[in-house]
């Protein structure tokens, strides 16, 4: 049996492979078990920050793994702490609580809002919370339920209860639920990347910020692929002037070993108390210090060079043949085509590029140290694959 064989036989049948396997990775570039060469600008879905294999990455967890693999929750460990430290300091937050995936962080964030209005309300009076229609939150049956779209609410019911959609970019269809009188938050994501690399626009944030205040709802941002310096700042609700009171991250905090966090403001620092929440691998020392590595190098000069390629990319893609527009920010773009975008994908893929979907756009995430030389190759090979024949 070859591997296609074997991975039908006896991997869940949950996802559809490109017809590609990888052998080998450096930094932007990826090899395939014949030696093709290509070019990565999907990063394992904004989880490779730093690309494949990078060194400063790989010495950090070397130091970790040959000191302390895991230790349970029951000890400290210097990690999990100092990396804590680092985000609270760079976020503005603080208290984290360190899980294992995106849908973990997501639970947490969900969890801590629901406390917080218990605590505040002693009741479950106000447990609704808003999300925006079109997001993705996760593949829990809680974090499917906050997925605002239809299609993820079947076959598995019933879902967790407790979530309302409003439309993204329309404050009003959000403060009509807001103004219900039954909810403690709003989550969502500022950039929606699995519903299309959409953004959220700057009124529209601004307009959640005083429904916010005036309902006394919590704000809960899903930095989950947007964070982590993928949009051109650290987190994405940087770029856009205000602080959320909860938010979760996990894919490229820790550059390729799984890592989730969520962070909690002065608000709701104090919510989660002993046995509140709680996960085995959570805040486990290798990842945490593969982590710390991560954060410690996504500073300003990184960030102005990922704001400056991402501008040449926007501009360069915005004028091509067969391009109808780019949307997103920073490395985290989506491209509009006028053919399918999978067609666009695979042709990609045949010339030694790796691209991915958004819905139906064409989903670029670059690791965010790529050379220039190495994106200008790569941004030809796109405009080639885009031209109408
Ligand atoms: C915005 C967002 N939230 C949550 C998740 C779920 O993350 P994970 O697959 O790590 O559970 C994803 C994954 O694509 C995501 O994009």
């Amino acid at each position: 049996m070859n591997l296609k064989e074997k991975d039908a036989k006896y991997i869940a049948g949950t996802y559809a492979r490109f017809p590609l396997e990888i052998v080998k990775g450096e930094g932007s570039v990826a090899f395939d078990e014949d030696g093709k060469k290509y070019i990565d600008l999907s990063t394992g879905i904004a989880v490779n920050t730093f690309g494949f294999c990078d060194e400063v990455w790989q010495d950090a967890i070397k130091e970790q793994i040959s000191a302390v693999q895991h230790t349970s929750n029951l000890f400290y460990t210097n990690p999990c702490t100092e990396l804590a430290e680092m985000l609270c300091e760079r976020t503005g937050m603080k208290k984290v609580f360190f899980s294992n995936s995106g849908a973990e962080a997501n639970e947490c964030a969900i969890k801590v809002a629901r406390k917080y209005a218990f605590d505040k309300y002693g009741d479950y009076s106000h447990s609704t919370i808003i999300t925006l229609k079109n997001s993705f939150h996760g593949r829990t049956i809680t974090t499917l339920a906050a997925t605002g779209q239809d299609v993820f609410h079947t076959t598995f019911a019933p879902f967790t209860e407790g979530f309302v959609y409003a439309e993204p970019n329309d404050i009003g269809s959000v403060e009509e639920l807001a103004s219900k009188d039954n909810c403690c938050a709003i989550m969502f994501e500022l950039v929606q990347g699995e519903g299309g690399v959409c953004p959220l626009t700057q009124d529209f944030v601004n307009g959640l910020k005083e429904i916010a205040e005036k309902y006394g709802l919590l704000l809960i941002c899903d930095e989950v692929q947007t964070g982590n310096g993928r949009t051109g700042e650290l987190y994405a609700f940087m770029n856009y002037g205000f602080t959320p009171d909860i938010f979760s991250t996990a894919k490229g905090l820790a550059g390729g070993l799984p890592l989730g966090a969520t962070l909690m403001g002065e608000k709701v620092q104090n919510t989660l108390t002993p046995s509140s929440n709680g996960s085995t691998f959570g805040g486990n020392p290798v990842c945490c210090a593969a982590a710390k590595s991560i954060i410690s190098r996504i500073d300003d000069n990184l960030l102005n060079e990922v704001k400056e390629k991402s501008e040449y990319i926007i501009k360069t893609l915005s004028s091509a043949d067969g391009v109808k527009g780019v949307t997103g920010m920073g490395f985290m773009l989506g491209i509009e085509t006028e053919k399918d975008a999978k067609e666009v994908i695979s042709a990609c893929r045949e010339k030694g590029v790796i691209v991915i979907s958004a819905k139906t756009k064409v989903r670029l995430l670059p690791a965010l140290n790529i050379p220039w030389d190495i994106l200008k190759e790569a941004i030809e090979i796109i405009i080639d694959c885009c031209k109408g024949e």
